[in-house]
């Protein structure tokens, strides 16, 4: 159900999903990023336009070719220059010691893909590097404002903190916050928060 055709059609609008402001958590920290930024399922680009728009160099990667088209068309519309690439995340490779951060907003993944790539993540940060994801957690089962409906996909601080073992979480916590984030996020929702760094 997750695949590339299933988010090539759900992005096939002239609309944007998930609106074209940045999501809310990453423009808040965004001041302990640096570049280059590798963005997790990057979807039509807000994310990576705002770190643009910050003078970051971003590279954002994404399954869907439709919705990484949207994301170059919303970079030029301001003015921005990002990177894009079409990748399953299942076999990624990203280059390792090179990014300053990687960024993961609702990059929902099932462990399956999660075993295999967040120890890549972690060896392809710099020293000091950042990590800084935010997702819906396990509690957002139960509601209907976002989020896959899958529990394997959603997250929890304890999941984080075994997934990404060496490095040092600065911020590891589960709130409900109000998620306004066009039509595909929509409102009262639970939501895990965190940035760790890699201090190896
Ligand atoms: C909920 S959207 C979030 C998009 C974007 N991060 C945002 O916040 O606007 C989830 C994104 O994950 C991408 N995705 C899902 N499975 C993927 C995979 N295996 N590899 C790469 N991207 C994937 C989808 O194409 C979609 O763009």
């Amino acid at each position: 159900m997750y695949d590339q055709q299933f988010w090539n059609e759900r992005y096939a609008t002239t609309g944007y999903l998930y609106g074209t402001e940045a999501n809310t958590f990453l423009v808040d920290n965004a001041h302990v990023l640096r570049g280059p930024v590798l963005s997790l399922s990057e979807g039509e680009g807000r994310n990576a336009v705002f770190l643009a728009s910050r003078g970051l160099q971003v590279l954002g990667v994404d399954c869907s070719s439709v919705g990484l088209e949207k994301a170059q068309a919303l970079a030029k519309s301001r003015g921005l220059v990002i990177e894009t690439e079409v990748a399953d995340l299942d076999d990624y490779q990203p280059k390792e010691r090179h990014f300053g951060s990687v960024v993961s907003i609702s990059a929902h993944l099932p462990s399956s893909i999660r075993r295999k790539l967040y120890p890549l993540i972690e060896r392809a940060l710099q020293p000091n590097g950042i990590v800084l994801l935010e997702a819906y957690s396990e509690n957002q089962l139960g509601r209907n404002t976002g989020g896959p409906k899958d529990i394997d996909m959603l997250m929890s601080v304890e999941k984080l903190r075994q997934e990404f073992p060496n490095l040092t979480p600065l911020l590891a916590r589960e709130i409900e916050r109000e998620v306004r984030e066009g039509e595909g996020h929509t409102g009262l929702a639970s939501v895990v928060q965190f940035i760790a760094r890699n201090e190896a």
